[in-house]
């Protein structure tokens, strides 16, 4: 039996979970299930980014102290994951004081640690710079369009403080050895050329810590400080396992896939590692920076009035057609865009007329022509176990392109047997097809448990009836 350790990021607090929350959390739970149902001992992680200035200030906008708004906001986040049957093994909350007590232990262990280049991995240093809360990172003047952040839009502030750095310069031929050799292997492969590219251009030190952010966890060897938001976050994949000497940590660590957007790659590609590499500890397998999508063509903004929520997706589509509908849009590693309409489109073609009419066509046959007793027990004509290979390298669209392909033909073959009337005409002939589009289904309903796992349970409860009925239909219109 192997093992799979399996992450989410940990999202800010700030933002209330949206749809871009929720694609990499369902993408990530459809793995973990995955490898469940072949028997893998699982571990899948996901979690709240609480602390920085970010959350500090979004907070005193709401009039709540930090705490009570991360733990509002947090419960959003835990609300939408049930709902969606997230099946996460544990929810690492960055205020979590276990967290914070190993955070600090690991920049403890940081301070006594040494580069590749036996350097120290922790100096002071002054510094200057220019630092953008909406990434909670510095910019370098080149990263800048017209003085702001590209992807917030706002001025980066003028930064002056005395820090403790990490000598993450040090880490750069480390780094490119390991990633060019896929001892991390950053998928999908033309991000690990984007990674490689960066690390060609240089690597420099960053701030580890902050003297003027207190909402934060302090620094253990000087109380002046609090750890730096990025470095803190990553150490959530090693505290939820009870790094250093906890059982999970023996058993899981490390990580075989930490999924994200790309929008956040760097810090997991380059940072992490080097953090790992320092205290000598394993290296992630696998790091899979999946497609960032726009809302109808935009960037999915407050100011546009374009976030959807998860709540949107569930009162329309339910939970698990959710979860297939957001994977069914485009590769997991491509970027794309996602409207309400490209939903319901898909809803209708895949789910409706696809997926739910063949089983209701097929179960409806049997129970009004074969007494609900499948006539002919045969082998599906078609051989699905192509899916498993797919999802075992993170191919969640391409899976589901599988199913429906499968699904459209079983629907053209019944179309072209015509077997309405073959049940009347030859009937034998009509009970070896219907046998084995029945095994067909069941075998649909195993390929898609991960998607849709209540409603996969239905459809292999459904065609493995003793007595077969038509039952009701799996995928209701929606207007
Ligand atoms: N807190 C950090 C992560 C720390 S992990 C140690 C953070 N949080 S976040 O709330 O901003 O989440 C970013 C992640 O949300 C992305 O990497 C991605 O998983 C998901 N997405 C947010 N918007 C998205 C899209 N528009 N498209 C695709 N994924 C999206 O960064």
């Amino acid at each position: 039996m192997s093992k799979f350790y399996i992450t989410t990021p940990i999202y800010y607090v700030n933002d209330k979970p949206h749809i871009g929350h929720t694609y990499t959390t369902v993408a990530a739970d459809v793995l973990a299930r995955y490898h469940r149902q072949k028997n893998d001992e699982v571990f899948f992680l996901t979690g709240t980014d609480e602390h920085g200035s970010k959350i500090a200030r979004s907070a005193q906008k709401a009039g709540l102290s930090e705490q009570k708004f991360a733990d509002k906001q947090t419960k959003l986040y835990q609300k939408y994951w049930s709902e969606l049957l997230i099946s996460n093994d544990a929810f690492v909350r960055t205020t979590d004081p276990i967290h914070e007590k190993i955070a600090g232990e690991f920049f403890t262990q940081l301070k006594k640690a040494k580069t590749p280049k036996d350097n120290l991995a922790l100096y002071e240093k002054n510094y200057e710079g220019l630092y953008c809360v909406g990434c909670e990172a510095y910019k370098k003047e080149s990263d800048l369009e017209d003085g702001k952040c590209p992807d917030h839009k706002i001025e980066p502030e003028k930064v002056s403080e005395k820090n403790w750095f990490f000598k993450l310069s040090d880490f750069e031929d480390v780094l490119k050895k390991k990633i060019g050799l896929d001892e991390i292997k950053i998928m999908p492969e033309g991000r690990k050329n984007e990674v490689l590219g960066f690390l060609a251009s240089g690597l420099e030190d960053i701030a580890a810590t902050r003297s003027k952010v207190d909402w934060g966890i302090r620094v253990p060897f000087d109380e002046t400080q609090t750890i730096y938001v990025w470095m803190e976050a990553l150490i959530n994949y090693i505290s939820a396992l009870g790094w250093p000497d906890g059982e999970k940590f023996e058993q899981f660590w490390p990580a075989d896939l930490h999924l994200m957007a790309k929008d956040i790659l760097k810090f997991h590609a380059i940072i992490w590692p080097a953090m790992l590499i320092a205290l000598e500890m394993p290296l992630p397998k696998v790091v899979f920076a999946h497609g960032y999508f726009t809302i109808n063509g935009e960037k999915m903004s407050k100011t546009v009035g374009n976030v959807i929520s998860p709540a949107d997706l569930i009162n329309k589509f339910g939970a698990e057609s959710t979860r297939y509908l957001l994977l069914s849009q485009f590769p997991l590693g491509s970027d794309g865009d996602i409207s309400m309409e490209k939903l319901k489109e898909k809803y209708e073609s895949d789910l409706s007329n696809g997926i739910g009419n063949l089983i209701s066509r097929v179960l409806n046959l049997v129970e009004k022509n074969f007494d609900g007793k499948i006539p002919h027990p045969v082998k599906s004509p078609k051989d699905l176990s192509v899916i498993g290979a797919m999802l075992e390298e993170g191919k969640t669209y391409e899976a589901l392109v599988k199913i429906q392909s499968v699904v459209t033909w079983a629907n053209q073959y019944i179309d072209k047997k015509k077997v309405w009337e073959l049940v009347k005409t030859k009937k034998d002939e009509a009970g070896v097809i219907l046998g084995g589009l029945v095994e067909l289904i069941i075998d649909l309903g195993n390929a898609l448990m991960p998607f849709m796992p209540e409603t996969s349970q239905k459809i292999i409860k459904l065609a493995t009836a003793e007595k077969i009925v038509k039952g009701e239909g799996l995928f209701p219109r929606i207007e």
